[in-house]
């Protein structure tokens, strides 16, 4: 059964689902001092996982451009980036789980990405977030698999696609530019079970 609803969209969004305590999001550029405050909130709690911004990425023009670029991305259906706020306070943004680089064709695949608040951390939000994410692809866009990439000193990231039943399939090495150097990375993927092999 899936995890979350279509409801209609909060305000300055193009779309929203609703997971038990979570509303997902896609976002218009008119988010973008939400969006802001809270990247600037978490700049240096999420900066071991990402890849370098510079100081201007932390500026409301600079994500009013990404958002802008973003929504041209979910328009031609090559990522569905949500937002995730709480359902008692919807119009503060607690976290980001974007579905990207989508492929079509023989491959029905795409990546998946995400970080939360500092302050939101472990009481199960990313993990309803992505069972709710993963279920929404699946369903809406047949996607056939969802691949996840985590560092292998990252436990709380693993233990959230595992939870989710993503496998590990794999390990890369020197893969993804974070933090300033190419990191190893565990490769899981999520395979949709209502697609036949
Ligand atoms: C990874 C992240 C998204 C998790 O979000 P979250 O909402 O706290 O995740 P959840 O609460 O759903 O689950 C976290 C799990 O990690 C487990 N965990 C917490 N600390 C842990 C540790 N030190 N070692 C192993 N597991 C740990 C928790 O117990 C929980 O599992 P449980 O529900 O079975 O107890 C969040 O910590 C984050 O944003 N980190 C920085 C960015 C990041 O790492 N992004 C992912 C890159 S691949």
């Amino acid at each position: 059964m899936a995890r979350f609803e279509i409801v209609n969209p909060l305000s300055g969004s193009c779309l929203t689902i609703k997971t038990k305590r979570l509303y997902l999001s896609v976002y218009k550029p008119c988010m973008a001092p939400e969006v802001t405050s809270y990247l600037v909130r978490n700049r240096s709690f999420h900066k071991p996982f990402t890849q370098v911004h510079k100081d201007r990425y932390f500026t409301i023009s600079e994500q009013k451009a990404y958002l802008k670029s973003d929504l041209g991305q979910y328009k031609n259906n090559t990522q569905v980036g949500f937002w995730l706020s709480r359902i008692e306070e919807p119009g503060k943004i607690i976290g980001r789980l974007s579905f990207y680089s989508i492929i079509g064709g023989a491959m029905m695949t795409s990546f998946v990405g995400y970080h939360i608040d500092e302050a939101c951390q472990g009481q199960g939000y990313m993990t309803e977030a992505l069972q709710a994410g993963c279920d929404f692809m699946f369903k809406y866009y047949r996607l056939h698999r969802i691949q996840a990439d985590v560092m292998p000193h990252n436990e709380k990231s693993q233990a959230v696609v595992e939870k989710c039943g993503f496998v590990k399939m794999g390990y890369n090495i020197r893969y993804m530019e974070i933090d300033g150097k190419y990191q190893d990375h565990v490769m899981y993927v999520l395979l949709n079970p209502e697609v036949e092999p």
